[in-house]
This record gives C-alpha cells, structure tokens and sequence, in this order.
C-alpha cells in the first residue's frame, strides 16, 4: 500500500528522533517525510535528512527580524507545504498560537518525560531529583501550553538508585525512537484524533 500521511518534521538540534521517523517512514509504516525543517543551521539533524535523502529547508533567524517574524516565517511555509501531520522533534520553539488554532490536532511533539511529570527541559535531571521510580516518554498534541496538549501515548522504564541524568536520557531515548513512528503510524491507519471536549 503507498504512503498516504504526509509527515513534516521540525527539528533543531541532534535530530535522532527525525532519523527514527525517516526509519519508520522507509520501513513501510504508511506515512512519508514530505520534508524536514529546521530554525539551526547547525543542527546535526540536517545531515541525518542529507544522508536519507530527504529534503531538508534550513530557516536561519536575520539579525533585524524578531521572533516573532521569525516563526511566521517558518510556520507560514509549513502551511504552505500542507502536511496531514507535522511532527515535532527536538524543536525549539513554542508554536505560535496563531498556527495551533488552524492547525490543532494535527501538530504532535515528543516529550522526554511521562507527562504532565517534568514538562519543559531537563527532565532527566528532574526525575533523579525528585527519587521517582519511574520515567519515560510521551508524545501529545501540541496546544498553547509547554508539554500540556492532550497526551497520545507513553512508554515507561525504570530509573535505577545509580542512574546518572545521562544514563537515564540514553535510557528513554530509545523509548522515543520506538514510541515516535509507532504513533505516527497510528495516525495513518486513522486511529488518531484531537480528543473533542
Ligand atoms: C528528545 O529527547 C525529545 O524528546 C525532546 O528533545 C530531544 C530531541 O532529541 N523534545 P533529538 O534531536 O531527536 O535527538
């Protein structure tokens, strides 16, 4: 069966879980990778999409323009490029809320926590502090929120009395990159949707 879900991917930096969805869309998970996109030109993720032969459009912030002006024009073309789904990995900026209301239910992100626990960065570092027994990941659909839209699915592991912050990333980045293309390809098959209120 062809690929129907046409998948974007933002990213900004390492670009790991981009290549677990570049992975998932070649081994015949029912979506594809229209294109990546990036506000870093030197994220290490543009040399994944390179090596995969995937297009790869590369945003770099002007010094005159604001933020704001900025994600315009980042967003502006992700509309343009009218993707089934766009998918956040690593991306490190917070969606515009002029974008979330047009496109809500079809923007998701991957969190490095089983939410609502440890929403925003240094969750790893969060989990050993507070002695939690159990971490993971969750990818949810974006809303207006840091980490707060509704959450799809999760994977869970053990921390362990020793774990250091980085054992435990390494620990449930494995977790994202099995978790990602699961989901997305749960969207394909249409098994998906914005939960209604
Ligand atoms: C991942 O841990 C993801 O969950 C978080 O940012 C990190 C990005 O890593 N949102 P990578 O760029 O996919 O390797």
């Amino acid at each position: 069966m062809a690929p129907s879900l046409k998948v974007l991917v933002l990213f900004s930096g390492r670009g790991s879980n981009l290549n677990a969805l570049i992975e998932g869309a070649k081994n015949g998970r029912g979506y594809e990778i229209l294109e990546a996109i990036t506000d870093n030109p030197n994220a290490e993720g543009v040399v994944r999409a390179r090596e995969h032969s995937i297009p790869c459009k590369i945003f770099e912030r002007k010094k005159e323009s604001s933020k704001e002006e900025f994600k315009r024009e980042i967003f502006s073309y992700v509309e343009q490029r009218s993707p089934d789904l766009i998918a956040l990995a690593g991306f490190m900026q917070l969606v515009p809320s002029w974008f979330i209301e047009k496109w809500s239910g079809k923007i998701i992100n991957i969190h490095p926590s089983i939410l609502p626990a440890f929403p925003g960065l240094r969750t790893h570092d969060q989990a050993i502090a507070a002695r939690v027994k159990e971490h993971g990941c969750s990818v949810h659909f974006v809303d207006a929120g840091v980490d707060t839209g509704p959450v799809i699915a999760q994977l869970k592991c053990q921390v362990f009395p020793d774990d250091t912050a980085e054992i435990l990333a390494a620990r449930v980045l494995q977790l994202e990159h099995r978790l990602y293309p699961e989901v997305v390809e749960q969207f394909a098959l249409g098994k998906i949707a914005f939960p209604k209120k």
